[in-house]
């Protein structure tokens, strides 16, 4: 390596160094700024979602179609759910901790949901629906209620034993 050769080299090192120099310093800049705008970012926006979230609570429309291609005779085909107003609510919900059979394969009416409700939330860690509780009993309550077909079916399959 001859003198002038190695300069080259060196300036170039130096030049990879001072870029390096002012991506770091421009990088910390940036985190600085960042850092010292989030606060009031962060602020202003939990206080729009919160009026928002206290909006919503007064008028919170349900979703009525599910944008799904599973539908098929007004059941949504991978859960079995009944397609219906509360439908959605329900899948992402109810759905979050077991399977929708078990919400398919019960009747009840409207109290009696709400007390298997109140039961999962007593011991299940179920959560507080807050304004979507109305909307998933209605649901519940309209599609799987209990079966009236006036008088129930006969029994089968019992064991009579004779009175004396
Ligand atoms: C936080 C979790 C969680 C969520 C969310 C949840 N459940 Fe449950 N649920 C459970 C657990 C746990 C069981 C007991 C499962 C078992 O016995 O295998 C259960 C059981 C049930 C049962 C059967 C009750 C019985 O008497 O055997 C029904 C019906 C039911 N859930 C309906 C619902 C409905 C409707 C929703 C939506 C509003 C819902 N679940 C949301 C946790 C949850």
């Amino acid at each position: 390596m001859n003198n002038s050769e190695e300069t080259k080299a060196h300036l170039k090192l130096a030049r990879l160094v001072i870029r390096l120099g002012v991506l770091v310093f421009v990088f910390s800049i940036l985190w600085l700024l960042q850092n010292s705008l989030y606060p009031t970012i962060f602020e202003a926006s939990t206080e729009i979602v919160r009026i928002d979230s206290t909006a919503i609570e007064e008028e919170y429309v349900p979703i009525r179609t599910l944008d799904s291609t599973d539908v098929e005779n007004g059941i949504h085909l991978p859960t079995g759910l009944i397609v219906d107003v509360g439908c959605q609510e329900v899948m992402t919900t109810c759905g979050a901790c077991h399977s929708l059979d078990l919400v398919t394969q019960n009747r009840a009416t409207r109290d009696g949901w709400k007390d298997i409700i109140v039961w999962m939330q007593e011991t299940q860690k179920l959560w507080d629906l807050g304004p979507q509780e109305d909307v998933i009993l209605d649901y519940l309550a309209k599609n799987y209620a209990p079966e009236n077909s006036g008088r129930r079916k006969n029994l089968t399959n019992i064991e009579w034993y004779p009175l004396n």
